[in-house]
């Protein structure tokens, strides 16, 4: 109901802007020429995530790898820290750590918001955009006509293109939009493209209301429908978003295709959230691998989740990685859409997730996929305090390995649970204030937890304060937790990513204070806090 609200406020603005498109582009243009402002002290503004530098942000765009940069575009509303009028704002990262904010890249235009989807390096010049000598990079995204949805049509979403010839630094919209017109489906969006190399062809993947529809071009330009994905498996209690289909290759080398599609609610912690499957792609059908159709049509769940927090959604993978790198990289929209709108930031709103590895492993009961930050991330950390081997039993005070008054810092674990299942454990995370923030793991239930009822601000959202639930997919009696803290943002990689979980929380003060608590003892192999650098330091010394 809030997100139909905020597009008819959207519509308004949009007419605004068709009348007065100069003045508005300028009004624009001057915004984000001071984009370099903000201090990025604000309370609790991520210290290492990015987020941007003003106003409101959703979901990750356009990631594309070209010429040693990573771009990344995100849906952005330039003039309010609530959605609106979306255009594509814009940062490049040699090293997907450190962000250097660039003007915004795409502006709505007579055929509407731009909307998310993706972008490519189009190197053979296939749309004829470019040339052979100065390939184009394409982006590919759906328009949002607010005047065609206010007037009960339902056919007001559609894909356009828009070109860069520099590198990625301006963006020009394709004279002939819309490429792919709406045959009468209202939610019809986000296109993710990647070329298809043994049919020499580009094939999109595009959310169709409650299934993923496959279509294919010989030039970015002209698109056919080759098949549906979906409408009878998965997780359906909300609308189907922001759909990605890659080949990973498995331990063993074989070569499994994973779809990830993202789901407006019924997520695993309430609201939104992101699933995934894992089959083979033909060149024309994405097919389930039998086991994972078999499991996903005898669990409860109905779907396998990425992230098991609240806050990832609507992630996708960077295009055009170097095969010499090979590594498949995601990153996620570190929000919610129960209550995204409502986060008690000010100069601007949300963060993207860190940015993560992915990769599949092949467990007894199926695949899993995994996630894992980027090994960049480690540039940001400084030297590490030990916690020595011990047997942790009872309240164990860590707060003395943090450091001083950051709520930035990193801790790496590994335990041996033993073989009994009496060995629930917690994890609290908490500031003078009173705010506690926790991770534990119910042992009887094989599942770990976040708690973040008490971890600060909470009464903005019933959806906000509630506890959270992971099921543990590992067997092995050693655990290993890979814990990220940074200001207003919780990552948990468990078992080597394949339980993780994301959560924001927004505390009035640093977390100084780490403590451990357990009722039986339970064996500390080893343990790491890493202390974890701004990378806004910089821009905020400039
Ligand atoms: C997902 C989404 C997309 C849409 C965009 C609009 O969060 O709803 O489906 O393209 O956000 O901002």
């Amino acid at each position: 109901m809030k997100r139909v609200i905020f597009l008819l406020l959207g519509a308004s603005a949009f007419f605004l802007l068709s009348c007065n498109s100069e003045s508005n582009r300028t009004e624009e243009t001057s915004l984000a020429s001071s984009i370099q402002e903000p201090s990025y002290q604000e309370p609790h503004r991520p210290q290492y995530h990015f987020s941007p530098p003003a106003k409101w942000m959703n979901d990750p765009n356009g990631m594309v790898f070209y010429q040693g940069q990573y771009h990344l575009f995100y849906q952005h509303y330039p003039d309010s820290s609530v959605w609106g009028p979306m255009h594509w704002g814009h940062t490049v990262s040699r090293d997907m750590v450190n962000w250097e904010n660039l003007p915004i890249a795409l502006y709505p235009d007579s055929n509407g918001y731009i909307f998310s989807g993706s972008a490519v390096l189009d190197q053979n010049n296939s749309s004829g955009l470019g040339t052979q000598d100065n390939p184009p990079l394409v982006a590919i995204f759906t328009y949002h006509d607010p005047v065609g949805e206010k007037n009960g049509s339902q056919t007001f979403q559609t894909q356009g293109l828009a070109y860069s010839l520099d590198q990625g630094k301006t963006w020009k919209p394709y004279e002939d939009n819309p490429v792919l017109p709406n045959p009468g489906i209202r939610d019809f969006r986000d296109p993710k493209v990647f070329w298809h190399e043994e049919s020499s062809r580009w094939v999109m993947v595009l959310a169709t209301a409650d299934r993923i529809t496959l279509f294919a071009s010989p030039d970015l330009k002209s698109w056919e429908k080759l098949s549906e994905f979906g409408a009878d498996i998965g997780s359906h209690e909300g609308v189907w978003e922001c759909p990605d289909l890659f080949p990973l290759k498995t331990t063993t080398d074989e070569v499994v295709w994973v779809m990830l599609v993202s789901v407006g609610s019924g997520g695993p912690a309430g609201g939104s959230g992101t699933q995934y499957f894992y089959g083979n792609f033909d060149g024309n059908t994405f097919q389930l691998n039998p086991s994972c159709r078999k499991a996903l049509s005898t669990s409860e769940n109905k779907a396998f989740w990425l992230d098991y927090g609240a806050d990832n959604y609507a992630g996708v993978t960077w295009a055009n990685i170097p095969e010499e790198d090979g590594r498949r990289l995601f990153i996620g929209w570190m929000s919610n859409w129960a209550y995204a709108i409502k986060v008690p930031t000010e100069v601007w709103r949300s963060a993207m997730t860190l940015p993560r590895t992915l990769s599949l492993e092949a467990l007894e009961q199926g695949m899993r996929l995994k996630s894992q930050p980027v090994k960049e991330l480690d540039l940001l950390q400084g030297e590490p305090s030990q916690i020595l081997p011990q047997a942790l039993e009872g309240t164990v005070d860590w707060s003395n390995k943090l450091p001083s008054g950051l709520s930035t810092w990193r801790l790496r674990m590994e335990l041996d649970l033993g073989d009994s299942n009496d060995k629930d454990f917690s994890i609290h995370m908490s500031n003078e204030a009173g705010d506690t923030l926790t991770l534990g793991y119910i042992a009887s239930e094989d599942k770990f937890y976040t708690d973040r009822r008490q971890a600060g601000k909470v009464d903005f959202s019933d959806a906000f304060p509630q506890v959270h639930k992971a099921p543990r997919d590992d067997s092995d009696q050693i655990l290993r937790l890979d814990i990220w803290l940074d200001v207003s943002s919780l990552e948990v990689f468990a078992d080597g990513g394949l339980t993780t979980m994301t959560e924001t929380y927004f505390a009035e003060k640093p977390f100084t204070q780490l403590t451990w608590q357990s009722a039986e003892p339970i064996q500390l192999k080893e343990a790491k806090v890493f202390p974890l650098k701004s990378i806004w330091n910089e821009i905020r010394l400039k």
